[in-house]
């Protein structure tokens, strides 16, 4: 199953990867962020066999179709995997619970932030639990609620957002967290070059996940990919938040069709909260359910205009399909090199 043939030993960089590889019980610290409708057992475990570590996505899956997914992961391969929960998906609750039984060796809460007593569950079942955090008194709680390790990501990702960047981020958090628990940073990281960058500044590792939306072995739509390819780091934009009678999660995305009907979808419910024939949290998960649909839609059917094309503004900094092989090849010995750069512009 393992493919580490071939892959370049990297000096320089093995001692700053350690700590995160530890943590994850992967050869390198490099994680493919979950991603609903994306991130199934086949691209999960041929992550994981290249000595990265993969994340299950829970999205709304049905809890018996996630189970099932959880096992043809590991029937596919014996390294480490995470599953991700989303806090604010329907079925959130009915995924925790399934996964009392489950013995998956890491959670990752996503969506919001969870509680004390659900972080509390996750560890109880003997998993290692991440969490994103996006201020540093999110970071202060997660910590504090137990988790083990926290996903530092920047506005620049794919997918839903929060409003600060990766720089910004990476000053309020890595420089402080660093060395309470392992960071690991998102949103942008697309190259070996910034990799070695953010080991550098105190990273664990890193998270990618539009890099590996353009993998062979990532069985979106091919139209999916293709968008990809030719789109530039300023067609992936945020959605707006149109008023805060409805707070929405801004999502990040190329533009098109499918972008526009969310604004015409915010401001139906906008009227309806005002006319009192919807409540806040039902017009919240009918947003959520937009969006699992949406994706669906353009990454499983290819429909590239009425879809969502969630995408982060890395996407402007890729221009090839490879292999995961070649992915993590290539980003092993870009930081590699990198760090030799380093090391001779400070001799
Ligand atoms: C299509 C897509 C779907 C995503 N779905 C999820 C998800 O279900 N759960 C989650 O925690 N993050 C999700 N993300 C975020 C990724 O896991 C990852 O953190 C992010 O893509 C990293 O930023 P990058 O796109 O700049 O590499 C998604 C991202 C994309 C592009």
């Amino acid at each position: 199953m393992d493919n580490f043939s071939g892959q370049m030993s990297p000096d320089l960089l093995s001692p700053l990867m350690r700590r995160g590889a530890e943590f994850l019980g992967s050869r390198y610290p490099v994680i493919c962020g979950a991603m609903t409708w994306v991130s199934e057992p086949k691209l999960v475990s041929a992550v994981c066999n290249n000595g990265c570590f993969g994340c299950i996505a829970g999205g709304n899956a049905p809890t018996d179709i996630l189970a099932r997914q959880i096992e043809e992961t590991r029937s596919l391969t014996k390294h480490n995997f995470a599953v991700n929960l989303i806090t604010i998906a329907p079925s959130y609750k009915e995924h925790l619970a399934m996964l009392k039984d489950a013995h998956v060796p890491y959670i990752v809460f996503a969506g919001s932030f969870p509680k004390a007593n659900e972080i509390a569950e996750a560890k109880a079942t003997g998993a290692k639990v991440m969490c994103f955090a996006s201020t540093t008194s999110i970071a202060d709680r997660m910590i504090r609620f137990g988790a083990d390790a926290i996903i530092l990501e920047g506005s620049e990702a794919g997918g839903h957002i929060g409003h600060v960047s990766s720089m910004i981020l990476i000053q309020q958090l890595l420089f402080k967290y660093a060395d309470t628990v392992p960071i690991f940073v998102a949103g942008g990281v697309a190259t070996g070059k910034m990799m070695a960058h953010l080991l550098l500044m105190g990273a664990a590792g890193v998270q990618l996940g539009t890099r590996f939306v353009m993998t062979e072995e990532c069985s979106v739509h091919p139209k999916f990919k293709e968008v990809f390819l030719k789109a530039n780091a300023r067609d992936a934009v945020a959605t707006p938040q149109y008023d805060s009678k409805l707070p929405v999660v801004a999502v990040r995305a190329l533009k098109n069709k499918g972008m526009q009907k969310f604004g015409a979808l915010q401001l139906r419910l906008l009227r309806e909260l005002e006319a009192g024939t919807i409540h806040r949290q039902e017009a919240q998960e009918e947003v959520e359910r937009f969006w699992v649909g949406a994706l669906r839609k353009a990454a499983v059917d290819g429909d590239i205009d009425g879809g969502s094309l969630m995408a982060g503004q890395a996407v402007g900094l890729m221009d090839k399909i490879t292999t995961i092989p070649e992915l993590v090849e290539e980003l092993l010995s870009g930081a590699n090199a990198e760090l030799l750069a380093v090391k001779n512009r400070l001799a």
